[in-house]
């Protein structure tokens, strides 16, 4: 495995990877790595000839007040752990390689971008479209893969995609998550054992929901209502919000049609840290009184 350090050093390295017909994939991360991140490289190794993964924490998708500083780094883990699964290069660069004082283009992204997360932190987005859109312009990939953990992540890179006709599939891979339901994410070491167990009812929270809907529950503000009575058996949680919606672009209506795949997302702080976690379902396709069947 080699570590680059140097944007057009990486690029170079890419080139004449795609010269010799090497199909690249790339797993964008911050780095901290857990199973979840690892996943998604393992995944890449099917999907390609070639797999890098980036290890960058975006200062431009971080608002002022937010953990930026303090976001967890321990590259010599993450090497040996990307190492040990045979990962081929690791593009590692400093913030004034992708930023340099001279940098001055932005992205400002509508739609999808500005719900939720958006709302919650703005200009988050944009910072990640932005790097996103370097990260593959630097290591040419044919295919990238993210996580189904960060969802709303996923809906803005789609869009990035489309919107920039980049020339790169975009692979979503399922949440890993801890034996006790918690979804992995480098922010958990924020938590103490104790939080970490009582965390692990956003997953009983999504769960529920996802039974409601398959008895029947089509009705957005009462499949809401289910994870909110959940998630407040836990009375340290604040949540932040809970938001169910179509999961091809975050529309949200009274009631999902049979058929319908639909997502259910949640964002709740437990001290100072911030947890996201979501889940996808169809809602069921069901026969009407007629006999016919409904959704199709
Ligand atoms: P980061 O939070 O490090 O996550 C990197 C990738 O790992 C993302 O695609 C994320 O969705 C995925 N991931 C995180 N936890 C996961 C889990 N429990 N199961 C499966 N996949 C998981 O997301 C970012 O970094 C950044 O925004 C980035 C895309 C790198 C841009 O800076």
């Amino acid at each position: 495995m080699q570590i680059i350090k140097n944007a057009s050093e990486m690029q170079k390295i890419s080139r004449e990877l795609k010269d010799k017909g090497k199909r690249i994939a790339v797993v964008p991360t911050m780095g901290y790595l857990h199973e979840g991140h690892l996943s998604l490289v393992r995944h890449a190794q099917e999907l390609a000839d070639i797999v890098i993964a980036t290890i960058f924490v975006n200062p431009k998708q971080f608002g002022p007040n937010e953990d930026f500083d303090q976001y967890p780094r321990d590259f010599n883990r993450d090497n040996s752990l990307l190492e040990s699964i045979g990962c081929d290069y690791i593009f590692y660069p400093d913030v004034s390689d992708i930023y340099p004082l001279s940098y001055a283009t932005e992205i400002n992204m509508s739609g999808v971008a500005n719900v939720l997360e958006g709302e919650s932190r703005p200009g988050h987005f944009n910072g990640v479209a932005l790097v996103v859109l370097k990260l593959f312009n630097i290591t040419k990939a044919d295919v990238s893969i993210f996580g189904q953990k960060d969802f709303q992540q996923t809906l803005v890179i789609k869009q990035l995609v489309r919107d920039f006709n980049l020339d790169i599939q975009v692979i979503i891979y399922p949440i890993v998550r801890e034996p006790y339901g918690l979804a992995m994410s480098s922010r958990n070491r924020y938590l103490s054992e104790v939080e970490r167990e009582k965390s692990s009812i956003i997953f009983v929270a999504l769960d529920e929901a996802k039974k409601a809907v398959a008895k029947g529950e089509r009705r957005r503000k009462m499949i809401n209502s289910v994870i909110l009575t959940t998630l407040r058996q836990v009375p340290e949680l604040k949540i932040d919000y809970v938001y169910t919606a179509k999961a091809e672009n975050l529309e949200i209506t009274d009631e999902f049609l049979p058929g319908e795949e639909i997502v259910m997302l949640i964002a709740v702080w437990m001290g100072r840290t911030r947890l996201i976690d979501n889940s996808m379902t169809k809602i069921p396709i069901t026969l009407n009184d007629n006999n016919f069947i409904e959704g199709i």
